[in-house]
């Protein structure tokens, strides 16, 4: 089962009749984004006008997406929610856990040997409870869905931040951490602050060696890897039809490197045609009978700075090739000026690798272009200087473009051709060809390049570019090569120049795929068994945390006082650690060990009030837990920004840590915490982190009588004997101190389900 497209029918009914209704309410013409937003509320027909930036809303969103990596908690939480089918059409994508080595059957094989129990269980889980399986080797997870499940004027999340991509066939789809897919699964509403947009106007046709990927590599240098933060960038224009559906994939995909909640484009002719190659004629069949709901109104686009938050212009026709780097994705270059920035910056010159592929330049199109490129170095006699590694989307792209001669171009050069799977683009690669940490360059048509992210080596300056443009760097072995202006030397010691890529938008012998990968699963779960094995060390079982005993907490001692910025990676780290991610209580060793302790500027060094001693942190917590004493971390401004990890919140709540009191939160977090049944409250008056001891006892005297908009009282025993009584502000609603009772907000829907 690829779609249900009942469900889209469904999806589109209620779009006739909440776009207009939600015309009439705000007044004047609508964006996609909004028409997209007003139609997925969750409390159906839109009422009143929602404030962009301002206000909390919740919204019904018609599929979720997970990939290996995350959805190993986000399904263990699943299963405490007492459910026995997913409530939204939900796949689950193995693409994180493969590394690349020695090509993909090799690594595939690997990696079935090393993860063989992730995915065992991430298969039989879904089994059980109705969820799409997608086997390693399957392909990426966000190409996989533009090629499957995507949709113009869907709604969607994903537990993996480039599920923005869809955004290229018309949805809002939103990357956001596993708690919220689990409540969309359980059949709960998802939350999102009403986005801010961004218009963006393209015009003109992009020429020669011009990409899609250009636009977003230009779009990034405008609005920086910040710019986006709390926004949806709509893209709009004459140019936007000039540009296939692949292509307007990648340019949302690579909206997660501005910080962008997401990107999209109205429904056009391109995305018919992807439809229609992408055996998907119902779908195309029913978008055109709703055309004009699927795109902005033309208002809007003839004056986008009334409707706007914020508006940016791109003429395709003048648009330069660029290549972004190193470290960070909004760097940006236009090729042929990178000489001369290279010898300033000290960049290595001399290219090592040129990687083509990952969910964000895969397409059939992409691997025409590069492959253009690739087979003029044949035919012209140049022996590439750089290795290539080729990543393909999907075994649906990967098996057409082997039946189209495709990837034979880039075998005859060398390639290694990887696993259809994320590899090198998430640090799952184990390169030959560099060992330690020496300084080089690689170029790759990638989304990130942050230090370490394709090989762990810092001194790794990765500069992402489109797939033809990384085949001709390659080639050249040089990143000053401008193959617009420059030539090259060929085997003969002629000087041969590459004219510019040719690409074909779709197969024109149509897609082909002998497996695609995917499992459907069994239409009752009912006698599917888990596969969990007792003694894993990468997976276990979650037991549901203890509710509320209904009265005051007292006695608590303080775990540790934070100093400073504490981000979920200080919370939770990230590297070595991810793969414990399915394994609550050996994750809970990394609790708190980055945050900084105030009263010695150390990381994980605090001292138990049980010992006088001090240690690290999750071992001094094991000791209260063990000691059945409760704990209390207090932290400054801004605590648990960052991810949207709900490690963060479960592993303190795993350890015994009762009440996170914070100067302020990031409000991510502060949900997350609260939907692990945790107290997360701020001092009332900020100043009065500056009381906080180390060895202070905390008694939250008035919890008793915990309720919406009523501030706690805390009396603070310091070790002298003296006592300070201050307030705490809250942001519980009825619904999330029913959560706090319980223990959890997923101990409380499996009440309910009873
Ligand atoms: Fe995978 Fe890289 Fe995309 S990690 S999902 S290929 S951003």
């Amino acid at each position: 089962m690829a779609f249900d497209i009942d469900m889209i029918k469904k999806v589109y009914q209620d779009m006739d009749e909440r776009v207009n209704k939600a015309r009439e309410i705000v007044g004047t013409p609508l964006t996609l984004s909004e028409k997209i937003l007003y139609s997925h509320l969750w409390d159906g027909n839109p009422s009143k006008i929602l404030e962009r930036g301002k206000d909390y809303v919740n919204f019904a969103p018609d599929r979720i997406a997970c990939q290996d990596a995350t959805a190993q908690m986000a399904l263990l939480q699943f299963m405490q929610a007492g459910k026995d089918k997913v409530a939204v059409p939900t796949t689950v994508h193995c693409d994180h856990l493969i590394q690349a080595k020695q090509g993909a059957a090799k690594d595939l094989q690997r990696a079935n040997e090393t993860s063989n129990e992730v995915f065992d269980f991430l298969e039989s889980v879904s089994n059980k409870y109705g969820i799409g399986f997608w086997k390693p080797g399957a392909g990426i997870i966000h190409q996989v869905v533009l090629e499957n499940y995507a949709f113009p004027g869907g709604m969607m999340i994903g537990t993996d931040s480039h599920t923005v991509n869809a955004g290229g066939l018309g949805m809002v789809a939103v990357g956001v951490g596993g708690a919220d897919a689990v409540d969309v699964m359980a059949g709960m509403p998802w939350e999102l602050k009403f986005p801010k947009l961004i218009g963006v106007k393209l015009t003109g046709d992009p020429q020669g060696w011009t990409a899609a990927k250009d636009v977003i590599l230009k779009v990034a240098q405008i609005l920086t890897v910040k710019g986006g933060t709390g926004c949806i960038v709509e893209y709009f224009g004459e140019g936007a039809k000039n540009l296939s559906c692949t292509g307007k994939g990648t340019i949302c995909n690579m909206g997660a490197e501005i910080g962008a909640t997401t990107s999209t484009f109205g429904y056009d002719d391109s995305m018919e045609r992807f439809l229609r190659a992408t055996d998907r004629n119902d779908i195309a069949d029913e978008a055109n009978k709703i055309r004009e709901h699927l795109t902005g109104d033309p208002e809007v686009y003839n004056e986008p700075h009334k409707y706007f938050d914020q508006v940016i212009e791109i003429d395709l026709s003048t648009l330069r090739p660029h290549l972004n780097g190193p470290f960070t994705p909004d760097l940006a270059t236009p090729v042929g000026e990178l000489g001369e920035k290279a010898k300033k910056n000290d960049w290595p010159i001399k290219v090592d690798w040129g990687l083509i592929g990952s969910c964000t330049n895969s397409s059939y199109e992409d691997l025409t272009r590069a492959a253009s490129i690739a087979q003029q170095a044949v035919d012209k006699k140049l022996k590439p200087k750089s290795d290539f590694g080729i990543n393909p989307g999907s075994e649906q792209i990967r098996f057409t473009a082997e039946r189209d001669g495709l990837l034979k171009v880039f075998e005859d050069l060398g390639a290694t051709l990887f696993t259809n799977a994320c590899g090198p683009c998430i640090g799952q690669w184990d390169r030959s060809d560099r060992k330690g940490d020496e300084k080089n360059t690689i170029v790759h048509s990638f989304n990130r390049n942050f230090s370490k992210r394709a090989d762990g080596n810092p001194n790794t300056h990765a500069f992402v570019g489109s797939p033809e443009m990384v085949a001709a760097i390659a080639i050249s072995g040089r990143l000053d090569f401008d193959p617009m202006n420059d030539t090259l030397i060929n085997e003969d010691g002629e000087e041969v120049k590459l004219d510019p890529p040719k690409g074909i938008e779709l197969p024109p012998l149509g897609f082909d795929v002998k497996d695609n990968g995917y499992v459907e699963p069994v239409k009752d779960g009912s006698k599917v068994n888990i596969k969990v094995a007792e003694d894993s060390n990468r997976l276990q079982l979650l037991e549901p945390f203890d509710p509320w005993d209904g009265k005051n907490l007292m006695g608590a001692k303080l775990l540790i006082k934070a100093h400073g910025k504490c981000t979920t990676d200080h919370i939770s780290m990230a590297g070595p650690w991810l793969k414990y991610r399915g394994h609550l209580d050996n994750i809970s060793d990394n609790c708190l060990i980055g945050a900084v302790n105030a009263f010695n500027k150390q990381t994980n060094f605090v001292k138990s009030q049980i010992t006088g001693e001090y240690d690290a942190v999750p071992k001094t917590q094991r000791q209260y837990k063990a000691e059945g004493i409760p704990t209390v971390v207090v932290g400054d401004h801004n605590y648990g920004e960052g991810s949207s990890r709900e490690h963060a919140a479960m592993e303190p709540r795993h350890l015994g840590v009762r009440v996170v009191l914070v100067k302020s939160f990031a409000r991510i977090h502060e949900t997350n915490l609260k939907k692990q049944g945790m107290l997360g409250i701020t001092f009332q008056n900020e100043n009065d982190y500056d009381l906080i001891q180390e060895d202070d006892t905390f008694n939250f005297i008035d919890l008793e009588n915990f309720a919406e908009d009523k501030p706690l009282t805390i009396e603070i025993e310091h070790k002298d004997g003296s006592k300070d009584t201050i307030k705490a502000n809250h942001t519980y609603n009825e619904t999330q101190i029913g959560w706090f009772k319980e223990g959890s907000a997923l101990n409380m829907i499996k009440k309910m389900n009873k």
